[in-house]
Protein backbone atom coordinates (compact mmCIF):
# COMPACT_ATOMS: atom_id res chain seq x y z
CA UNK A 1 0.00 0.00 0.00
CA UNK A 2 1.14 3.72 -1.10
CA UNK A 3 2.22 6.01 1.77
CA UNK A 4 2.08 9.40 1.68
CA UNK A 5 4.56 11.47 3.42
CA UNK A 6 2.43 13.43 6.47
CA UNK A 7 3.01 16.96 6.41
CA UNK A 8 4.94 18.82 9.31
CA UNK A 9 1.93 19.46 11.39
CA UNK A 10 0.26 16.05 10.47
CA UNK A 11 2.97 14.46 11.90
CA UNK A 12 3.11 16.38 14.96
CA UNK A 13 -0.30 15.23 15.42
CA UNK A 14 0.96 11.70 14.40
CA UNK A 15 3.24 11.68 17.27
CA UNK A 16 1.20 13.64 20.07
CA UNK A 17 -1.43 10.64 19.56
CA UNK A 18 1.28 8.00 19.93
CA UNK A 19 2.77 9.80 23.14
CA UNK A 20 -1.35 10.10 24.57
CA UNK A 21 -0.71 6.26 25.00
CA UNK A 22 1.58 6.56 27.33
CA UNK A 23 0.50 6.30 31.04
CA UNK A 24 1.15 8.37 34.07
CA UNK A 25 3.11 11.72 34.04
CA UNK A 26 4.26 12.15 30.72
CA UNK A 27 0.70 12.08 29.30
CA UNK A 28 -0.61 14.50 31.22
CA UNK A 29 2.68 16.25 30.98
CA UNK A 30 2.25 15.98 27.13
CA UNK A 31 -1.24 16.93 26.85
CA UNK A 32 -0.56 19.78 29.27
CA UNK A 33 2.37 21.03 26.66
CA UNK A 34 0.61 20.84 23.57
CA UNK A 35 -3.02 22.39 25.01
CA UNK A 36 -4.90 24.54 22.11
CA UNK A 37 -3.10 27.61 24.29
CA UNK A 38 0.44 26.69 23.91
CA UNK A 39 0.77 28.70 26.87
CA UNK A 40 4.56 27.28 28.89
CA UNK A 41 4.40 26.28 32.52
CA UNK A 42 3.15 28.24 34.94
CA UNK A 43 2.28 27.12 38.64
CA UNK A 44 3.41 27.06 42.44
CA UNK A 45 6.97 29.31 42.77
CA UNK A 46 9.94 26.97 43.57
CA UNK A 47 13.12 29.27 44.48
CA UNK A 48 16.31 27.40 43.59
CA UNK A 49 19.56 28.66 44.81
CA UNK A 50 21.97 29.39 41.60
CA UNK A 51 24.91 30.81 43.44
CA UNK A 52 28.50 29.80 41.96
CA UNK A 53 28.99 27.58 44.91
CA UNK A 54 25.09 25.95 44.13
CA UNK A 55 25.62 25.83 40.57
CA UNK A 56 29.72 25.89 39.23
CA UNK A 57 30.04 26.26 35.40
CA UNK A 58 29.64 23.00 34.05
CA UNK A 59 26.69 21.94 36.42
CA UNK A 60 23.34 20.44 35.65
CA UNK A 61 21.09 20.67 38.63
CA UNK A 62 17.83 18.91 39.16
CA UNK A 63 15.00 19.86 40.52
CA UNK A 64 11.45 18.58 41.10
CA UNK A 65 8.78 21.11 40.01
CA UNK A 66 5.09 20.21 40.11
CA UNK A 67 5.92 16.41 39.82
CA UNK A 68 8.60 17.20 36.94
CA UNK A 69 12.35 16.93 36.88
CA UNK A 70 13.25 20.82 35.88
CA UNK A 71 16.83 21.20 34.71
CA UNK A 72 19.30 24.26 35.20
CA UNK A 73 22.81 24.09 33.54
CA UNK A 74 25.12 26.38 34.02
CA UNK A 75 26.76 26.46 30.72
CA UNK A 76 30.62 27.31 29.78
CA UNK A 77 31.35 29.69 27.15
CA UNK A 78 32.74 27.23 24.99
CA UNK A 79 29.70 25.54 25.69
CA UNK A 80 27.37 28.49 24.65
CA UNK A 81 29.34 29.27 21.23
CA UNK A 82 28.96 25.70 20.01
CA UNK A 83 24.97 26.28 19.65
CA UNK A 84 25.98 28.51 16.66
CA UNK A 85 26.17 26.82 13.15
CA UNK A 86 24.11 23.73 13.42
CA UNK A 87 20.41 25.12 12.48
CA UNK A 88 20.01 23.23 9.23
CA UNK A 89 20.64 19.66 11.79
CA UNK A 90 17.47 20.97 14.09
CA UNK A 91 14.09 20.08 13.77
CA UNK A 92 12.76 23.40 15.18
CA UNK A 93 15.54 26.13 15.11
CA UNK A 94 13.99 28.93 15.76
CA UNK A 95 11.70 27.34 18.48
CA UNK A 96 8.25 28.11 16.95
CA UNK A 97 6.70 25.07 17.33
CA UNK A 98 8.05 24.52 21.30
CA UNK A 99 6.99 26.19 24.29
CA UNK A 100 9.08 28.91 25.99
CA UNK A 101 8.78 32.05 27.89
CA UNK A 102 8.97 34.95 25.10
CA UNK A 103 12.09 35.58 26.61
CA UNK A 104 13.89 32.39 25.94
CA UNK A 105 12.68 32.37 22.22
CA UNK A 106 16.67 32.89 21.14
CA UNK A 107 19.52 30.58 20.18
CA UNK A 108 20.23 29.90 23.98
CA UNK A 109 16.83 29.30 24.91
CA UNK A 110 17.14 31.41 27.96
CA UNK A 111 16.98 34.77 29.87
CA UNK A 112 20.31 34.74 30.70
CA UNK A 113 22.54 33.08 28.20
CA UNK A 114 25.07 30.94 30.69
CA UNK A 115 21.85 29.91 32.63
CA UNK A 116 19.72 27.01 30.72
CA UNK A 117 16.39 25.98 32.35
CA UNK A 118 14.41 23.53 30.77
CA UNK A 119 11.91 20.36 31.52
CA UNK A 120 13.48 17.32 31.64
CA UNK A 121 11.43 15.55 29.67
CA UNK A 122 11.36 13.92 26.23
CA UNK A 123 8.98 15.92 23.89
CA UNK A 124 8.43 12.74 22.10
CA UNK A 125 6.49 10.26 24.89
CA UNK A 126 7.68 12.12 27.72
CA UNK A 127 11.14 9.55 29.11
CA UNK A 128 13.91 11.48 30.75
CA UNK A 129 17.19 12.54 28.56
CA UNK A 130 20.10 12.61 30.29
CA UNK A 131 23.42 14.69 29.50
CA UNK A 132 25.67 13.09 26.90
CA UNK A 133 28.89 15.30 26.48
CA UNK A 134 27.57 18.26 24.56
CA UNK A 135 23.95 17.11 24.04
CA UNK A 136 20.89 15.19 26.18
CA UNK A 137 19.94 11.88 24.57
CA UNK A 138 17.06 9.83 25.12
CA UNK A 139 17.29 6.54 25.79
CA UNK A 140 14.23 5.79 24.92
CA UNK A 141 13.87 6.38 20.81
CA UNK A 142 17.33 8.36 20.57
CA UNK A 143 15.79 11.85 20.39
CA UNK A 144 18.87 14.20 20.69
CA UNK A 145 19.05 17.72 22.07
CA UNK A 146 21.76 20.20 22.11
CA UNK A 147 22.77 21.97 24.84
CA UNK A 148 19.73 24.84 24.55
CA UNK A 149 17.08 21.72 24.34
CA UNK A 150 16.73 22.25 20.55
CA UNK A 151 15.64 18.68 19.14
CA UNK A 152 18.20 17.34 16.44
CA UNK A 153 16.17 15.86 13.39
CA UNK A 154 17.72 12.30 13.44
CA UNK A 155 15.08 11.14 16.13
CA UNK A 156 11.51 11.07 16.52
CA UNK A 157 10.79 14.23 19.04
CA UNK A 158 9.89 16.95 16.86
CA UNK A 159 9.25 19.86 19.55
CA UNK A 160 12.31 21.48 21.71
CA UNK A 161 12.52 20.87 25.31
CA UNK A 162 9.82 23.07 27.23
CA UNK A 163 10.73 25.54 29.05
CA UNK A 164 8.70 26.40 32.07
CA UNK A 165 8.41 30.18 33.22
CA UNK A 166 11.38 31.49 35.44
CA UNK A 167 12.59 34.54 36.87
CA UNK A 168 16.11 35.84 38.89
CA UNK A 169 15.65 36.99 42.37
CA UNK A 170 19.13 37.95 43.16
CA UNK A 171 21.57 34.92 43.46
CA UNK A 172 17.90 32.25 43.10
CA UNK A 173 16.22 31.09 40.25
CA UNK A 174 12.47 31.27 40.88
CA UNK A 175 10.64 28.64 38.88
CA UNK A 176 6.59 29.15 37.88
CA UNK A 177 6.85 33.12 37.60
CA UNK A 178 7.61 35.12 34.63
CA UNK A 179 10.13 37.95 34.53
S1 LIG B 1 10.45 9.34 24.46
FE1 LIG B 1 10.79 8.70 22.41
S2 LIG B 1 12.68 9.60 21.93
FE2 LIG B 1 12.33 10.29 23.91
Amino acid sequence: MEQTKASKPQRRRIVLAAGACAVGGATAFLSQQHSATKSWPHGSPLSVDIGSTALPVGKLKTVEWQGKPVWILHRSPEALAALAGKEDQLADSASTESLQPPGCRNRHRSLRPELFVAIGLCTHQGCAPALNGDHFLCPCHTSKYDLAGRVFKVGPALANLVIPSYRFEGERLVLGEDA
